[in-house]
């Protein structure tokens, strides 16, 4: 599957969001990631709705937003009216993911389930045809730059599987310490979309950075 690459914006400089997020429309990358924190679910508190409204005015990209908050149910129609195209909530923060996943789709957005580091793939195994994406975390999810848990690569291989024996063909994105060093084996494990905070922000060269991870060739 062609690798897609989803810069976090919580790397970025917010008081240069609109440079930012126009380096990024202006990039070989695919979307804007977008983490929501609600300092429940995770020890830290991001963004949320104001500042979204603000993003989507200035991205000409897909949104993919990463709700890190308890409770998401409440919120699946106000961030598909901000424009959200991927809504992942966390599989630990719903009682009800099936029908959380219903509700996602039927607002018209992609379906994302994130799992944190500790949680097994197989939790995923009766609603599989019911999402576009699974958010394998690998960091423990509230902060950026963290280092990359290798075991993620384990677990990337045995959730293709998983979707291949079932006759799947969602997004599996990988989310925490990705960068030029690890994205080629995350792909050729089955990932098809990483996300990079630091790797892109904190980069000499975004551009490069970006087509590095996504092997391209850089100018
Ligand atoms: C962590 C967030 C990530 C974060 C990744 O809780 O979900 O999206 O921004 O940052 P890096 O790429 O710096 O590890
Ligand atoms: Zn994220």
């Amino acid at each position: 599957m062609e690798l897609l690459l989803a810069p976090s914006l919580l790397a970025a400089d917010f008081a240069n969001l609109q440079r930012d997020i126009e380096l990024v429309n202006a990039s070989d990358a695919d979307w804007f990631h977008l983490d929501v924190m609600d300092g429940v679910f995770v020890p830290n508190i991001s963004f949320g709705m104001p500042v979204i409204e603000a993003i989507a005015r200035h991205a000409t990209k897909p949104l993919d937003v990463h709700l890190m908050i308890v409770d998401p149910d409440r919120y699946i129609q106000t961030f598909a009216d901000l424009g959200a195209d991927v809504l992942t909530v966390h599989v630990e923060a719903c009682t009800h993911l099936h029908r959380t996943l219903q509700a996602i789709r039927a607002a018209g957005m992609k379906a994302g389930v994130a799992l944190n580091p500790h949680t097994p793939v197989s939790v995923l195994e009766d609603v599989l045809t019911e999402l576009d994406l699974v958010c394998l975390m690998s960091v423990n999810p509230g902060f950026g730059g963290q280092k990359f848990i290798e075991r993620t690569y384990e677990k990337t291989r045995a959730l293709r599987s998983m979707m291949a024996a079932a006759g799947v063909r969602a997004h599996i994105e990988i989310d925490g310490g990705v960068n030029a060093a690890n994205a080629a084996t995350l792909h050729a494990a089955g990932a098809d979309v990483l996300v990079a905070g630091s790797s892109t922000f904190n980069a000499e060269d975004p551009h490069a950075a970006i087509r590095a991870m996504k092997g391209m060739a850089v100018a």
